[in-house]
């Protein structure tokens, strides 16, 4: 079958911008998009410029943006592409400094992996729980999977506006080493990542999750961060005010008071709470928030309600 692909060229010595080029060849069934770029460098333009190595989905360093989403080239077959997309568009990872063609700058994704400090502060060995040490794989809910190819960092909305955030790949890791029953500074862990930049600016979009080519869900191992540090007592940033006002709030109407919750989440912050005043009366003004001291009744099943939270309790 002959196709053309569509592969974004730049050479930072003679090109102002990146600009797509069409290459057409032959593909059979199976061939897959690393496949083709290979023999494309081969037989048609040497200067292709593209990273890999294993060509077996384990070494991470052919993720690239195939049609708009972020995958491993080695992965991606051709044909399944052109029946889904009717075209295959062939583009570096977003997000990370482009060096050329699909070549972009790993240094800030190895950055933010080096910030979580990724290595043991060890528990002295006599102090190990060997139950914990025997299930330990389950407790790291599949992040040590992970291949380091960047695409979940290429696919976050929050470091595409923030590159101050830790990103999904490191908090996954970060994950990893509070999880690990050897590990001696698991409070210490978290707490440096409650600041800006931390688990709390993730807006759970999800697509971390979707493009990740070997399952580790980064933003279900920021969920389980989040748990673990308000468990651990860590309940003083904005997100975790947001989740502990929210809890407590539905105990005790049984509904959300969309009016209360601003307030009990920024408390007496007084300068938290003059910057967001001005949108909350706007809101208000527009009907858009209820009264924050009207005091609504309770749902009628909040008898329910509040055994659900007393059932949760004894767990
Ligand atoms: S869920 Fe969070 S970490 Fe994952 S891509 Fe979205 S903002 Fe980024
Ligand atoms: S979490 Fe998944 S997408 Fe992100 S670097 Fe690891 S393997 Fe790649
Ligand atoms: S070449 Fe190693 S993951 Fe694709």
């Amino acid at each position: 079958m002959r196709v053309t692909l569509h592969i974004q060229k730049y050479n930072p010595e003679t090109d102002h911008h990146p600009h797509e080029e069409p290459y057409r060849l032959d593909v059979g069934r199976g061939t897959t998009v690393l496949e083709a770029l290979m023999r494309l460098k081969n037989e048609t333009d040497g200067t292709l410029t593209f990273r890999y190595a294993c060509r077996s989905a384990i070494c991470g360093s052919c993720a690239m943006e195939i049609n708009g989403t972020e995958k491993l080239a080695c992965k991606t077959q051709i044909r399944p592409e052109l029946e889904r997309h009717g075209e295959v568009r062939v583009g570096p990872l977003k997000n990370l400094p482009l060096i050329k063609d699909l070549v972009v700058a790993m240094q800030p994704f190895w950055e933010q992996v080096r910030s979580i400090r990724p290595w043991l502060d060890p528990l002295p060995h006599e102090a190990v729980d060997p139950v914990a040490m025997r299930d330990a794989y389950k407790a790291f809910n599949n992040v040590e999977a992970c291949i380091m190819c960047g695409a979940c960092v290429a696919a976050c909305t929050v470091y595409e506006v923030s590159k101050g955030f830790a990103g999904p790949a490191a908090l996954a890791k970060a994950y990893r080493f509070v999880a690990d029953p050897r590990e001696a500074a698991v409070t210490e862990r978290l707490d440096r990542l409650q600041g800006d930049g931390g688990i709390w600016d993730c807006t759970r979009c999800n697509y971390c999750v979707e493009v990740c080519p070997k399952d580790v869900k980064p933003m279900e191992a920021i969920v389980l961060l989040r748990r673990a540090s308000i468990q651990s007592g860590l309940t003083q940033t904005l997100g975790s005010r947001h989740i502990t006002s929210f809890v407590d709030i539905i105990r005790h109407e049984g509904r959300l008071n969309e009016g209360l919750m601003p307030m009990k989440v920024i408390g007496f912050r007084i300068k938290d709470f003059l910057r967001i005043l001005p949108l909350g009366v706007r809101m208000f003004l527009r009907g858009k928030v209820p009264f924050p001291f009207k005091l609504k009744p309770a749902i009628p099943g909040i008898k329910q309600v509040r055994a659900i939270f007393e059932a949760r309790k004894r767990k």
